[in-house]
């Protein structure tokens, strides 16, 4: 196991990617972890990732002293790097010949870093981001590849097997960087490379099975591909230990809920209650126009209904939720200050707490991507481990404006008709998420010799890889034409159709 030391850079999760790629299995924490840490989890190797911060000042984040003294492999990446020179006695400075992109090092001596991928003479590419360089070395250590701006570019003790390196080998534009980082775990620190989903999946169901001994278990099923294997998942491993609640609230698209029904119930075979709670929910956001109070009352109605449901079962002693990777690392943020709310996302945020049951998580280590492998692995369908994101609130935050059954109905149909063309299209997985939006404007059409006053549509497609940033989609204009025809003619109560071209920022995703 390799443990990561964080010191906040932007792709330290990128790092985390490359070593489990590699198929070792990896933890990220932030740069002073305890004692306890380092006890508990016998790191086979460290790495210190990038940061933000300059070493030439003082109060800046330094790695535990102690890590120098285990006898392990450590491998300090651009800030990481720089720490180590100066925690081991050599220098670093900031100069006026910064770095920042594609660069290139020249490699001037072998080390076991580079074994079998850069040899000496060679001129390779790499990513560079650094104001600050090292300007003196440590005992012990030698230059092993230079560049422009940074005369250290990498540096390497053998004996001690400590490695610093200016660039980012964990970012595609660094194209020989992810087989230097197996090098490190495999070849350095001797991991041995068999992390894979399929050993996942035994570990994981025997911990759960030691978790919950003979237990009862409860999941909130939303159809979203988490909680969809977290559930396949706990019932491979307790079978009818294990009660899944799909809370319906009529906000769901097309055909989801049989979807969801049928494949839980029937073909896994797991009790599955199904709560069509459609006339709650509606009823009580009639006429609330307010965002973040539809989803306030979405988040509270949820967490009745499920509670409701959990007492009619006679209760569980255990929650099972599909918290990811990216939710549990505690940022390391030297910004300060708390960040601004711009939407409430976690609206069955308070269920463990009102509950008072203890959590089964046992997607807490994984990725999105190795949540998706996973559920491959368990059998899911590519098409539902590939679908995109939908929001917990569901077309509450696609519908601005009050929301009425009939609205949810005409978007249904909007939506359906407008993924079923994107599917046609084969461009369904190269956009992360798209849907259609009805806006609570009308607007005068002619069809036939008549005149209407329908609905406006909208429609959004993004790419993105994590949501927080995102790009509009570029589809073709033939494209674009063709679904509008359709929407206006098969949709009653939509006769114009728009198309979002708002990237994340300043937009967001959502149009709520
Ligand atoms: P935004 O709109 O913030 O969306 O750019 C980023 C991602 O989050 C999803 N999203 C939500 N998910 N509850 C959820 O579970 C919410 O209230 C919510 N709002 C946005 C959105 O679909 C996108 O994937």
């Amino acid at each position: 196991k390799i443990l990561i030391l964080d010191f906040g850079s932007q792709v330290t999760q990128l790092i985390a990617r490359r070593v489990r790629e590699a198929g070792v299995y990896c933890e990220i924490v932030p740069f002073n972890a305890s004692d306890d840490i380092l006890d508990s989890f016998k790191p086979a190797g460290i790495i210190l990732s990038g940061g933000p911060a300059s070493v030439t000042h003082a109060d800046t984040p330094r790695a535990p002293a102690r890590i120098f003294g285990l006898g392990i492999p450590v491998l300090g990446i651009c800030y990481g790097q720089q720490t180590m020179v100066d925690q081991l006695g050599g220098n670093v400075t900031t100069s006026d010949h910064q770095e920042f992109g594609r660069a290139f090092v020249d490699v001037r001596e072998n080390c076991a870093l580079f074994d079998g991928v850069w040899k000496t003479g060679d001129r390779e590419q790499v990513w560079m981001s650094h104001g600050d360089h090292v300007d003196r070395l440590p005992e012990g250590f030698s230059v092993v590849a230079t560049s422009e701006g940074a005369p250290f570019a990498a540096i390497a003790n053998d004996e001690k097997k400590f490695y610093g390196v200016q660039f980012h080998p964990e970012v595609m534009h660094t194209p020989h960087g992810a087989e230097l980082l197996k090098n490190f775990v495999l070849n350095i620190c001797t991991c041995s490379g068999d992390w894979t989903m399929a050993s996942f999946r035994e570990t994981k169901i025997q911990e759960i099975r030691d978790q919950v001994g003979s237990g009862k278990v409860i999941c909130g099923l939303s159809g979203g591909v988490d909680s969809s294997v977290v559930a396949v998942l706990i019932h491979e491993a307790i079978g009818d230990q294990l009660t899944c609640v799909y809370v319906d609230h009529g906000l769901m698209r097309a055909g989801e809920s049989d979807q969801v029904v049928s494949l839980f119930r029937e073909h896994y075979n797991i009790n599955l209650v199904h709560r069509d709670a459609s006339d709650l929910f509606l009823g009580e956001l009639a006429g609330v126009t307010d965002p973040e109070k539809k989803r306030k009352i979405i988040g509270k109605l949820f967490i009745d209904v499920f509670e409701e449901e959990a007492r009619n079962i006679g209760g569980a002693d255990f929650l099972a939720q599909g918290t990811l990777y990216p939710d549990v690392i505690e940022s390391v943020s030297f910004i300060g200050g708390p960040s601004v709310t711009i939407k409430s996302h976690h609206n069955v945020g308070g269920l463990p707490e009102r509950m008072n049951m203890s959590l089964v998580e046992p997607l807490r280590e994984l990725f999105k991507d190795e949540v998706r492998e996973l559920g491959r692995e368990l059998g899911l369908h590519n098409d539902f481990v590939s679908r995109h994101p939908f929001p917990g609130p569901g077309l509450a935050i696609r519908i601005p404006g009050e929301i009425t059954r009939e609205k949810a109905d005409i978007l249904r149909k909007a939506d359906a008709i407008y993924l079923e063309e994107i599917r046609n299209a084969g461009l369904y997985d190269t956009i992360w998420q798209a849907f259609a939006v009805l806006l609570p404007v009308k607007t005068v059409g002619v069809m036939g010799d008549a005149r209407t006053y329908d609905h406006v549509c909208a429609l959004r497609a993004v790419t993105s890889t994590d949501g927080m940033t995102a790009d509009y989609y570029p589809f073709p204009h033939d494209f674009l034409g063709r679904t509008a025809t359709r929407i206006i003619n098969e949709v009653r109560g939509i006769n114009r159709v728009v198309y979002d071209v708002t990237s994340k920022p300043p937009g967001t995703i959502e149009w709520e």
